[in-house]
């Protein structure tokens, strides 16, 4: 298939290219690089040896769109582009909306204007709040906490409802646990701009000697060890969701929501523990209090990714954090550093 690929430049976008080269798709991205650099792309060439189409620009810009329609042609749209900061969301809330909610309408517009039926929304499992149940499954209620998760819930429910308009469309919404790791060649990864906010690019920053110590969010939770227990992810069989949800849309129509995760979770400590052995060295931590905001467990049911997409997560803790120090030790400073 010919996939547009929105936000492609980013850390799971850029890793997803990969996949669907791997599979025999063409690619086009589309990125205004708000977190992102162009080098993310040379390096998905170079390491698929392949083509990667790209416009610079913003997914609001309809008239971009157009064009990218018109030349490119794409069968379909995996649509990454979008803010994902939870705490930057209380502060920007408009943006958040503004970027998130108004280019998703901008991207199915351009997609009705084209005749393209078939979209994969990257979505997240934050979408499902306090939990009622654990783990979740993808009939959990939703209630999300923050405003990012407000807008992700929005758009999964315009693509809902854009799905049940048009009898031939076919969208499925992926909703992501906690994305960790990096690709094997350790030359594409994740490169937080500022402070990494996220638990596995900061333990690496300790790891690689940027930052003296990860504090450590709580000890008190109903947990074994007391810290957080989270789903994590391989990026790599994360980027796969994407080719197998791809294969799906194209025999499928309607709306349809999968929880990408491992099925199983581990907690703060245990990942500490984990990139230790991985570096080979000590992680420095310090302990605070309840970070605002964070629960205490978050797990998926994963089965029907697995009855209805064939995905299943193949990678190991050991694959998560052995591939994350692979790649920040190649790279200090991210794509900052020389290839
Ligand atoms: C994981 C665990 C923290 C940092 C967020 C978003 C979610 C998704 C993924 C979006 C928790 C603890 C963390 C630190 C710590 N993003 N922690 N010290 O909060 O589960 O999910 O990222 O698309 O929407 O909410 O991930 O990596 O921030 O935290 O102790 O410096 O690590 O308390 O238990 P989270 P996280």
């Amino acid at each position: 298939m010919r996939v547009l690929v929105t936000g492609g430049a980013g850390y799971i976008g850029s890793h997803t290219l990969l996949e669907l080269m791997a599979q025999g798709h063409a690619v086009c991205v589309l990125d205004n690089y708000a977190n992102a650099t162009p080098e993310v792309l040379n390096r998905v060439r170079a390491l698929s040896n392949g083509t990667v189409a790209d416009y610079t620009g913003d997914v609001r810009d309809a008239a971009l769109l157009d064009q990218v329609m018109t030349t490119f042609r794409p069968d379909a749209v995996v649509h990454f582009a979008g803010l994902k900061a939870v705490g930057e969301s209380a502060k920007k809330p408009l943006a958040y909306y503004d970027v998130n909610v108004c280019g998703t309408v901008a991207l199915l517009q351009a997609m009705d204007r084209a005749g393209c039926r078939r979209i994969i929304f990257s979505s997240s499992a934050t979408v499902y709040g306090e939990p009622v149940y654990m783990p979740y499954d993808e009939d959990h209620p939703t209630n999300p906490t923050s405003v990012y998760g407000q807008t992700k819930l929005a758009a999964e429910r315009i693509l809902t409802d854009w799905a049940g308009a048009n009898p031939d469309a076919a969208a499925v919404i992926l909703r992501y646990f906690n994305p960790v790791g990096a690709h094997h060649s350790a030359r594409i990864g994740e490169d937080p701009q500022d402070i990494p906010g996220n638990l596995m690019p900061f333990i690496a920053q300790v790891a690689v000697g940027k930052r003296d110590a990860l504090t450590i969010y709580g000890d008190d939770y109903d947990t074994p060890d007391g810290t957080g227990l989270r789903d994590y992810i391989h990026v790599v069989d994360l980027a796969r969701a994407h080719v197998a949800a791809l294969n799906h849309a194209a025999c499928n129509t309607g709306a349809r929501a999968f929880n990408i995760g491992t099925g199983q979770s581990h907690s703060v400590r245990d990942m500490v523990a984990a990139f230790s052995r991985a570096c080979g060295g000590d992680i420095p931590v310090r302990q605070a209090g309840r970070r605002t905001g964070d629960i205490a467990a978050m797990q998926a049911d994963a089965s029907r990714a697995k009855r209805e997409l064939g995905w299943t997560a193949t990678h190991s803790l050991d694959d998560m954090t052995a591939s994350t120090w692979a790649w920040q030790s190649a790279n200090p400073d991210g794509y900052g550093t020389p290839d």
